[in-house]
């Protein structure tokens, strides 16, 4: 995690960011956030809604693959898979644009030397957006094949899953990384500062 190289960093390219820009990482470490007199709540918000993109995130998937493995048929999966997908996405596209807009500008104002982690994950807001319309798409084409006999729908429920797979993997990777910044910055400067 110690190459700090622009190509290295990359949401998809980097398997967690180097100690040099998640600097508080090692004085705030995870393991002690909860416990943490500064702790308060709007980490514990923060982490939250993270929970939550993670399991609406892993839900929508798991719909999708029961109707892979032929556990559930057309008519369940539509039931099921376009209110979750709609939630899931809803809920991450308004997630990062409040941060984009409201936190990031506030958290780079506290120091000096957390600009570039925040001009990293606002970043990665940009290829997860990529990556969520490559989605859509995927989904637009499964829910309508669902009504077309044969394998078609199967078939499509693969290409879905091959690029809701990507995203839910640079959404995981983003949220653990951003988390490691967000927290430990709260907890040494006071989330009043925030507000
Ligand atoms: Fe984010
Ligand atoms: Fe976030």
């Amino acid at each position: 995690m110690n190459d700090s190289s622009p190509a290295a960093l990359v949401l998809g390219a980097r398997g967690g960011l180097p100690d040099d820009i998640a600097f508080l990482r090692a004085p705030y470490p995870r393991g002690g956030w909860r416990a943490h007199a500064g702790f308060g709540q709007l980490a514990d918000f923060w982490l939250q809604v993270h929970a939550s993109l993670r399991h609406e995130g892993g839900e929508v998937a798991r719909i999708v693959d029961a109707f892979r493995e032929q556990r559930i048929d057309a008519a369940q999966l539509q039931r099921a898979f376009v209110p979750g997908l709609d939630g899931f996405l809803q809920h991450l596209d308004q997630h990062h644009r409040i941060e984009d807009a409201a936190y990031f500008p506030r958290f780079r104002q506290l120091d000096d030397r957390l600009v570039i982690g925040f001009d990293l994950l606002e970043g990665d807001h940009q290829i997860i957006h990529q990556q969520l319309i490559a989605t859509v798409a995927q989904a637009r084409g499964l829910i309508s094949a669902l009504a077309l006999p044969g394998d078609d729908a199967r078939r499509a429920a693969d290409l879905y899953a091959a690029d809701a797979g990507k995203l839910l993997h640079l959404l995981l990777q983003h949220l653990a990384d951003e988390e490691e910044l967000v927290i430990p910055a709260m907890l040494k400067h006071g989330e009043r500062t925030l507000r």
